[in-house]
């Protein structure tokens, strides 16, 4: 072993939201990278170190939308990434403020048809099933 560099054997964790509000679920649509801009996401992003699931995905939240939420259950399957990276999705509870987009370029609320139809990324096409799911119990 050639001991210079530190390694850790974490698997880094992007983490997606779910929220849920009234039959609909929260849709965000992204600017970048050109491949994926304008398609839809649940919105999140990656889990720093030091940080926990649910504690990195209330930040995404707060600097994506400006809201304060409570991560709850995970729903849907892992998705692999590259560079070792694993996508998970999270039933979130909205506590305070409006889902605004400042680092996105709109956000929408649908219900299960419109989310059927939409241009979503296609990683978030793995949770389709269970959003579904979710919507038709709401
Ligand atoms: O905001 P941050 O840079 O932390 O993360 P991001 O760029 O939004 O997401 C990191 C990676 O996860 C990118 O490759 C996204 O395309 C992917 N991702 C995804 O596939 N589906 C989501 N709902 C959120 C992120």
């Amino acid at each position: 072993m050639h001991g210079a560099r530190v390694e850790t054997n974490a698997v880094r964790e992007v983490a997606a939201a779910a929220i849920i509000v009234g039959g609909r679920l929260l849709l965000a649509q992204r600017v970048a990278p050109p491949e994926l801009a304008g398609m839809w996401e649940l919105p999140g992003g990656k889990i720093e170190p030091g940080e926990s699931p649910a504690q990195g995905l209330r930040r995404e939240l707060r600097e994506e939308l400006g809201v304060d939420t409570v991560v709850g259950d995970r729903i849907g399957v892992d998705v692999p990434l590259p560079k070792g990276m694993v996508l998970r999705a999270y039933l979130v509870s909205l506590c305070d403020g409006t889902p605004t987009a400042l680092e996105h370029s709109a956000v929408r609320w649908v219900t299960g048809p419109e989310l059927a139809a939409a241009d979503l990324v296609p990683n978030d096409r793995a949770w389709l099933a269970e959003l579904m799911a979710v919507l038709r119990a709401e």
